[in-house]
């Protein structure tokens, strides 16, 4: 087995004892009080989503932006959840089952080996990408499938600039003690992911989120000539 193997097996486990009450302490993720919600709506909203649209959330854990998005895509849409955990798709499951919703399918699958249907309006990843190793992989995927003028967004955690070491080691241990803090702190994941986005996309937006705590990112597919 890899490292990359025993690291994905850990994350499987970890959120497989998430699965249950997640929905209730993400609300205190990272830290209680933190403007979750609000950097959520932001998201969705910045994916510019129109009715009848088709969109995927990759890492949709138990599917909490599911009903943002039914909001704004409704019945005609249809939303794609793509989760490497089965116990969060579970939930899910029971999410779309308790809301009658039959315009959402789940995927099981790692994000590095999904293949993104042909032609998405949309693709969204919330407090999730940073977790992906292979996380510039993905954007190139995802934008390779996207329509003309289709969004990407990606809304996750980072550093602040300017962090010291041994305090980043220390805030981050308080809320992803699941991760392998160092490796995250050292692979900066954050900037792979805006080196993806600008590579892959056009017109690249990058806003910085909570004192430097977050990224919003967003960029879409050029139009064909
Ligand atoms: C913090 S949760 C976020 C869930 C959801 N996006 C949200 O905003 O509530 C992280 C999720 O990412 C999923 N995940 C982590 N690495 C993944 C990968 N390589 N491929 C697919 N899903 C992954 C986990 O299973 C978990 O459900």
């Amino acid at each position: 087995m890899t490292q990359t193997d025993r690291t994905r097996e850990h994350l499987i486990e970890t959120y497989r004892k998430k699965a249950k009450r997640y929905d209730i302490t993400s609300r205190l993720y990272p830290v209680p009080g933190y403007p979750q919600r609000t950097q959520r709506l932001r998201a969705i909203h910045t994916l510019g989503l129109r009715p009848g649209d088709t969109v995927v959330d990759i890492a949709c854990g138990t599917g909490l932006n599911f009903p943002l998005l039914e909001k704004v895509v409704g019945p005609g849409g249809r939303i794609v959840g793509v989760d490497l955990t089965d116990a969060m798709l579970a939930r899910a499951q029971d999410r779309i089952a308790a809301s009658g919703w039959s315009n959402v399918s789940l995927v099981q699958a790692d994000a590095a080996d999904f293949d993104f249907p042909a032609g998405v309006n949309a693709i969204l990843s919330t407090y999730a990408m940073t977790q992906v190793p292979e996380c510039a992989e993905v954007i190139a995927h995802g934008a390779a499938a996207l329509s003309g003028g289709g969004r990407w967004v990606v809304l996750d955690l980072k550093l602040p600039g300017n962090t010291p070491g041994w305090l980043a080691k220390f805030g981050t241990a308080t809320v992803r003690p699941f991760a392998a803090i160092d490796q995250w702190i050292m692979r900066r994941p954050w900037e792979a992911i805006r080196a993806a986005m600008q590579e892959e996309l056009a017109d690249l937006s990058w806003t910085e989120l909570f004192f430097g705590t977050a990224f919003l990112a967003a960029g879409s597919r050029a139009l064909e000539p």
